[in-house]
């Protein structure tokens, strides 16, 4: 799998601006490229790959690697396969190279929605939900529509129960996750190449153009961090550069990056930082730390998609329920029991209460 993926995804204003951005990727010499379901563009992305192919930049798509990825509002198991032969045929490719589930959970927001948006339908992690998704997905893998399958946005507890329960030949090999300088995840990056899964890290840029519904007046830009600034003058150069080329070289080169860019000049400075070594060891260690007072690291534990609109009731409105793993449940029955206590807690709060009119 190339280190560096070229990304799909962006804000609405820049979806016109995919298709030939994606074609200056490739001939720029970018050789994998993200996509999802999610991000309504796959025809765009398979135009894209036909016209490189046109063109001359590459031979066929054959000479690409893909990443897909299967949407929320498609884990049913039903849904699966027609799901990804609609991805198959959007893109023009007989097999997708890496087909990741997207988010742990089935729940499905529109497009381009709001912040505040929640789906009343939506559930938390349920394994045995799950597995069935798995399962589903492991026999396109033996049909042969893919070649390798992965995770993507999971936690510790949900990829042990994954492990738990398949066989080695079933396991994820890759877990794409948010990573970026200002939000290292280191520990759960180890965890997951403990299990020999590659972690693949995207918003490396800080995603200064994302979604207004992922924006929060708690976040800080990674590229105006003072330690991505100094490095970037000592080094002469951007700090966008600083930030890709960490992606690339922390933890002993052992995971890959997904940055997405429209402008040519971007496109070609982030492939660049893939190819060579730029930061030093010491340099590295002033970005991640080495757990001691004199090397803290830059790492602000500052996520920047907290995932609120994937939000089920019981969360209770508390989006790091999704990402520390207090509510991962085993069974469908064990999270109906779960859910009628929280109602009945709920209505007899309810009931209990005393009010103070003002
Ligand atoms: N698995 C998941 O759940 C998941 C979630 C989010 C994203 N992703 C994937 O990861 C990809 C990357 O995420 P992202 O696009 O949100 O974040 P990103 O790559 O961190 O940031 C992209 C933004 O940075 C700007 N940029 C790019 N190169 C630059 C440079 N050299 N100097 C200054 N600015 C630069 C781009 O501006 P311009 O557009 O103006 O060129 C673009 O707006 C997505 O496209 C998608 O494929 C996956």
């Amino acid at each position: 799998m190339p280190v560096a993926a070229f990304g799909t995804f962006h804000s609405d204003w820049a979806q016109a601006h995919i298709k030939d951005a994606t074609v200056e990727a490739i001939r720029l010499g970018w050789r994998h490229i993200d996509t999802a379901r999610a991000y309504e563009n796959e025809e765009v992305v398979g135009e894209a790959i036909r016209e490189a192919v046109r063109k001359g930049y590459i031979a066929s798509a054959g000479n690409l690697f893909i990443t897909g990825k299967l949407w929320n509002g498609h884990m049913a198991a039903k849904d699966v396969a027609p799901a990804l032969d609609a991805t198959l045929k959007a893109l023009g490719v007989e097999k997708i190279d890496m087909y990741l589930n997207h988010w742990p959970w089935p729940n499905v927001h529109t497009p381009g929605c709001a912040g505040e948006h929640r789906n009343p339908d939506a559930v938390p992690y349920i394994h045995e939900q799950f597995l069935e998704t798995w399962g589903e997905i492991m026999k396109q893998k033996k049909a042969g529509k893919l070649v390798d399958i992965g995770t993507s946005n999971h936690t510790r507890a949900t990829m042990k129960l994954l492990l738990r329960d398949v066989s080695r030949a079933d396991r994820p090999v890759v877990n794409q996750m948010e990573m970026h300088p200002l939000f290292q995840q280191t520990d759960l990056r180890r965890y997951f190449e403990s299990e020999g899964i590659v972690c693949t890290g995207y918003m490396s840029l800080g995603s200064p153009n994302r979604p207004a519904r992922d924006t929060f007046k708690e976040h800080r830009a990674d590229m105006a961090d003072p330690v991505i600034q100094a490095i970037a003058r000592e080094l002469g150069v951007s700090p966008a550069r600083v930030c890709i080329n960490w992606a690339v070289q922390r933890e002993r080169k052992s995971g890959g990056f997904v940055a997405m860019a429209t402008r040519s000049d971007w496109i070609r400075d982030n492939l660049e930082a893939a190819r060579t070594d730029l930061l030093s060891p010491e340099q590295l260690l002033r970005i991640s730390g080495g757990g001691t007072r004199e090397h803290p690291g830059i790492d602000a534990n500052n996520r920047l998609i907290w995932g609120q609109v994937f939000l089920w009731p019981e969360a209770d409105g508390d989006w790091r329920v999704l990402w520390n793993d207090s509510q991962v449940f085993e069974t469908n029955e064990n999270y109906r029991k779960f859910k009628a206590a929280w109602e009945a807690y709920h209505a007899m709060r309810q009931q209990t209460t005393v009010r103070v009119q003002s």
